[in-house]
């Protein structure tokens, strides 16, 4: 393309203009005939500022304690997905740093969140990271006292040594507990705004895409512990940057540069990145033949007309609507080529992708390691059934994600090795530096910076 990357913006620009040269994402997905939703080319951005970011933000135990206190304390995270409760009774644990709770299906089949703390002498119900089902109450397992489904007090063994208490006072603490596309959401805060004014634009946005996410099931459940602090790991994930460096062989076939960064409000932004387009980066321009090639096809067998790009997503739409029993004859290009990252304040992304489905959740462990889980969200197939989830796959810090069979599959694996053997070497680095923080791209890397200014406003309140 021989664009030139390396030359200086333009000075009469002003800070956080300055674009990659030539086309743009809304440039290649606008155009397209099979009209993207509105969503997809709308654009958010402003100058976030262009300070450096205190390394200290990832290394420092008292920010980490901070986070904890005034962070993970109140803000909604999703715990599980609704068809992890089908039926009454079944029950699944969500935790995170000192902070548990318990899901369960009631009676009425709505979904109630509860602390997983007994009121009693604050025994824990049910052990972090489980699940299960058939519970008709909860039985607390050191005395026995027991609740209904409900939280309300059910029995309290020799309940003539309690005569101080009082039933209606002595329920479990309820949480609150709402679900949006299928993940069920819990906040630690009792007192918590709603969960819908917590999304912004998400479910307006989402509701523009083919096949919602509540209408996929698990295909892939990956937990993978990271060396990193959660923020540092999860930041990886949020700018298509590194591609260049990190994930070269990439770069015949993904826009990377001319990736599209927007922010809406304080917890959400986004970017997209094209697939099945060149990245900017390369010496030059590939032919349409050659990018059918590197997009995996004979390039004798492109149609004459019509550009790789879309011959491509026809091909993909076709065998992975086959794969997958449903119709895929109406989602746009971009949904089913892109990388179409949505990033839920604090730890949580959602990509309405089809061929890139993903989703991610980060959960510290300590200040210097996190839990990655990585889920695939596929469409439920046609005859409107729901497939069980499917059980999580544990990665350690060491193993590589080629190992899990379906996902290396995808071609997906090789990537995510890629951008987790950079963690190691970042965190030592981060702790080895004498600059005092991190310098950032004013538009590429503008989502890091947009998470730590939200993160912010719950450490500063
Ligand atoms: S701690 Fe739960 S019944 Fe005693
Ligand atoms: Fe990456």
């Amino acid at each position: 393309m021989n664009l030139r990357m390396s030359t200086p913006s333009d000075p009469t620009l002003a800070p956080g203009e300055a674009r990659c040269p030539g086309p743009s994402t809304a440039d290649i997905i606008g155009p397209e005939a099979d009209h993207p939703p509105a969503a997809l080319t709308e654009q958010s951005y402003q100058f976030l500022g262009d300070k450096d970011l205190p390394f200290s933000r990832y290394t420092s135990k008292g920010f980490f304690d901070a986070e904890i206190d005034k962070l993970w304390s109140r803000t909604w995270q999703w715990a599980c997905r609704e068809e992890h409760l089908p039926r009454p009774g079944d029950w699944f644990v969500y935790d995170v740093g000192p902070y548990s709770a318990m899901l369960i299906r009631t009676q009425d089949h709505s979904i109630r969140a509860f602390v997983n703390s007994c009121p009693h002498r604050g025994m824990q119900f049910f052990d972090a990271g489980t699940c299960g089902s058939g519970k008709q109450f909860f039985r607390c397992p050191f005395h026995g006292m027991s609740w209904n489904l409900d939280g309300s007090l059910r029995e309290i063994p020799c309940r003539w040594d309690f005569p101080h208490i009082k039933d209606e006072a002595f329920g479990l603490t309820a949480l609150p507990c709402e679900t949006w596309e299928g993940f069920v959401f819990i906040n630690f805060d009792p007192h918590a705004g709603s969960l819908n004014d917590y999304l912004g634009v998400l479910p307006r946005h989402f509701d523009q895409f083919a096949y919602p996410l509540r209408d996929r099931y698990v295909w892939l459940h990956m937990k993978k512990t990271l060396p990193g602090n959660w923020k540092m790991c999860m930041e990886g994930f949020l700018e298509a940057y590194h591609v260049l460096a990190t994930h070269p062989e990439g770069l015949r076939t993904a826009g990377d540069a001319n990736a599209q960064y927007d922010f809406w409000g304080d917890h959400v932004n986004r970017f997209v990145h094209t697939v099945g387009y060149p990245s900017p980066h390369l010496p030059k321009q590939l032919t349409e033949e050659e990018l059918f090639a590197s997009l995996g096809h004979d390039p004798q067998s492109l149609p004459a007309g019509k550009g790789a790009r879309q011959a491509h997503a026809d091909l993909q739409r076709e065998a992975m609507g086959r794969q997958l029993g449903v119709d895929l004859s109406m989602v746009s290009n971009s949904q089913m080529l892109d990388s179409i990252e949505y990033y839920l304040f604090p730890n949580a992304c959602f990509f309405p992708g089809i061929g890139i489905p993903l989703i991610y959740r980060f959960r510290p462990i300590d200040v210097d390691h996190c839990i990655h889980e990585i889920l695939m969200l596929r469409p439920n197939p046609a005859d409107g059934s729901t497939p069980p989830p499917k059980e999580v796959i544990e990665l350690d810090m060491d193993t590589s994600y080629k190992t899990v069979p379906a996902f290396a599959a995808t071609g997906l694996a090789h990537v995510l090795d890629q951008d987790t053997e950079n963690f190691f070497r970042q965190r030592a680095g981060m702790k080895a530096a004498r600059k005092q923080g991190q310098t950032l791209g004013n538009y590429q890397e503008a989502r890091i910076r947009h998470v730590h200014q939200t993160l912010d406003k719950y450490l500063n309140s």
